[in-house]
């Protein structure tokens, strides 16, 4: 990448004229000071230890002000920034996931299926990011997408969970147009490893709890609660079931992420 120069001269100017502006309205905010200070002296409406403290006040009022100048290009630009993360915030979605309205099914067997798939993020409408795309996934089988980065793998996903409704096509899980679920319902379904996981700051045992959250099993027992998490933990082979000692299991459990890296 071509390197940049550090600032250009106008930038070097701006910032000499905020200075050069401060530094004036300081020192004429200690003339006034001196001259009225006197004034009132003379004329005896004033004792020499106000005038003393009022100078003394306007002194570090000025010199807070002018040092407020230099930062209100920060501020204007963080003014300017924070419009755009609360137009992003304050943003009605299309899909909303506390809603009621949608079917739900009473069992799920897992075909996912996209059907002449046409879709274009909103951000980017100058972007046609799939083009008429049909895939089946049956149920109870690992199936492997692969693709060069930014080919389409994580959109797929994007649009099976409804976080975007496609442009064109549909997407139907068991035969039922994901349109007509309930959207809080059919993410429920779903568990989704992405590519950069976040993990909170505790033991793996409460990071793989976390998944319970909002089901019926939140609940449960102590007991039951730990069975569900090491059964987890075993289907994600990390567990005895796939050697590890359990001496090394438990620290997995009751350790921090961190405590085990360091
Ligand atoms: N939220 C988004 N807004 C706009 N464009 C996006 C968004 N997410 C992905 N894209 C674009 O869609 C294309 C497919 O991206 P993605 O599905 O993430 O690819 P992959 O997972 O295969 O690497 C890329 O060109 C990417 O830049
Ligand atoms: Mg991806």
């Amino acid at each position: 990448m071509p390197c940049r120069p550090q600032g250009s001269p106008l930038n070097h100017l701006k910032q000499h004229d905020v200075l050069t502006l401060s530094a004036r309205f300081i020192y004429l905010n200690y003339g006034l000071a001196f001259w009225m200070g006197s004034r009132f002296l003379v004329d005896g409406s004033v004792g020499l230890s106000q005038i003393l403290t009022i100078q003394l006040a306007i002194m570090i009022g000025a010199f807070a002000l002018g040092n407020v100048a230099p930062n209100i290009q920060a501020v204007t630009s963080a003014v300017a920034a924070a419009n755009k993360i609360y137009a992003v915030i304050d943003r009605v979605s299309p899909l909303d996931p506390a809603s009621t309205e949608g079917k739900k099914l009473d069992a799920v067997q897992g075909n996912v299926e996209l059907r002449n798939i046409k879709h274009i993020y909103p951000s980017r409408p100058e972007v046609v990011v799939m083009e008429d795309v049909n895939l089946l996934i049956p149920a109870g089988k690992s199936t492997a997408l692969v693709g060069a980065s930014g080919s389409g793998k994580s959109t797929i996903v994007g649009l099976v969970e409804r976080f975007y409704d496609p442009v064109g096509g549909s997407v139907y899980i068991d035969g039922h147009d994901v349109k007509g679920l309930n959207l809080c319902w059919l993410r429920r379904q779903i568990s989704l490893v992405s590519q950069e996981p976040v993990l909170f700051a505790t033991s793996i045992y409460d990071n793989i709890k976390h998944g319970l959250i909002g089901t019926t099993q939140e609940q449960e027992s102590e007991k039951a609660v730990r069975e569900l998490v090491e059964r987890a933990a075993k289907m994600a082979n990390v567990s005895t079931a796939n050697g590890i000692k359990s001496s090394l299991r438990h620290t997995l459990y009751a350790k921090t992420l961190d405590e085990m890296m360091f």
